[in-house]
């Protein structure tokens, strides 16, 4: 059984942060490889991860629309051709490996692609253990479904309460869509580093509420190299998000 965490919430929350911590931890505690994908147009889960993306899902979307099935290797279908470029597509990092989803789609009609994009993708999944989805700031991900099959939705917020209002969006639209999501959480991002736990234990609409403490690491990570590859486990924000994928984890 595969277990899937989507991580969303407004922008510049900490969605990039939280999914990377989450990726390794997930590896360092279990040794599985785990399926990061980058949902964000705006790709840079991978530079968080101390690697870069080699094609995006984007890109092989708009080569293949690009070509007609008489310019495909003879015998091969669409579908194994994408397959095939989809494996090419997957950037093996340590402990993990990176599929960058890449701009959406143009002008034209994607249906027909976007449809054997996700089927390869569900069943891409099926083969890891683990899969983290960072997704774009906003709800549209929601609305265009590529957040459709998760175990866990964690929604980040900040203690502002515009960053709470947005979280409780995504969780009642997400209800609206009737996506199939298991389990919702709310996730305080950057609390004081003397904060005991989140400000509040529960809020309508989601099953847990979880608190990550800032630290100066991430800070300085953000002005220097990105990566957080070699942030130590001691490090507050990132011992609140293994603390927090830990618990919905043993849950799944
Ligand atoms: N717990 C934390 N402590 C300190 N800094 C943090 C913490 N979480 C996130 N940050 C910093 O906040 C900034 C935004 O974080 P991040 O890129 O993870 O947000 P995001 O929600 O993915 O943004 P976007 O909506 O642009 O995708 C980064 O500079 C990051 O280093
Ligand atoms: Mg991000």
């Amino acid at each position: 059984m595969t277990l899937t965490l989507a991580v969303a919430g407004k922008g510049g929350v900490g969605k990039t942060t939280f999914a990377a911590l989450a990726v390794r931890h997930l590896h360092e505690s279990t040794k599985e490889v785990v399926l990061a994908v980058d949902a964000d147009p705006n790709a840079n889960l991978g530079t968080k991860l101390g690697t870069e993306p080699s094609r995006t899902l984007g890109g092989i979307r708009e080569e293949l629309l690009a070509r007609s099935e008489e310019e495909l290797p003879p015998g091969v279908s669409k579908q194994e051709h994408m397959d095939y470029q989809i494996r090419l597509a997957i950037t093996e990092g340590s402990g993990f490996d990176l599929l960058t989803m890449g701009r959406q789609e143009g002008p034209g009609c994607y249906c027909y692609v976007n449809n054997l994009l996700r089927t390869i993708i569900d069943s891409l999944s099926t083969k890891y253990r683990y899969v983290v989805i960072d997704n774009e700031a906003g709800m549209e991900h929601l609305s265009r479904r590529t957040t459709r099959a998760s175990d866990v939705l964690f929604v980040l917020c900040d203690r502002t309460k515009s960053s709470q209002s947005a979280a409780r969006r995504i969780s009642q639209l997400a209800d609206e869509m009737k996506l199939q999501i298991s389990r919702k959480a709310l996730v305080f991002n950057s609390l004081d580093p003397g904060a005991s736990g989140p400000p509040v234990s529960s809020l309508e609409g989601f099953h847990a509420v979880y608190g990550v403490r800032r630290s100066g690491m991430m800070l300085s990570r953000a002005e220097e190299t990105e990566s957080l590859a070699d942030v130590p486990r001691t490090d507050p924000t990132f011992s609140d998000v293994a603390k927090a994928v830990e618990s919905e984890r043993l849950r799944g």
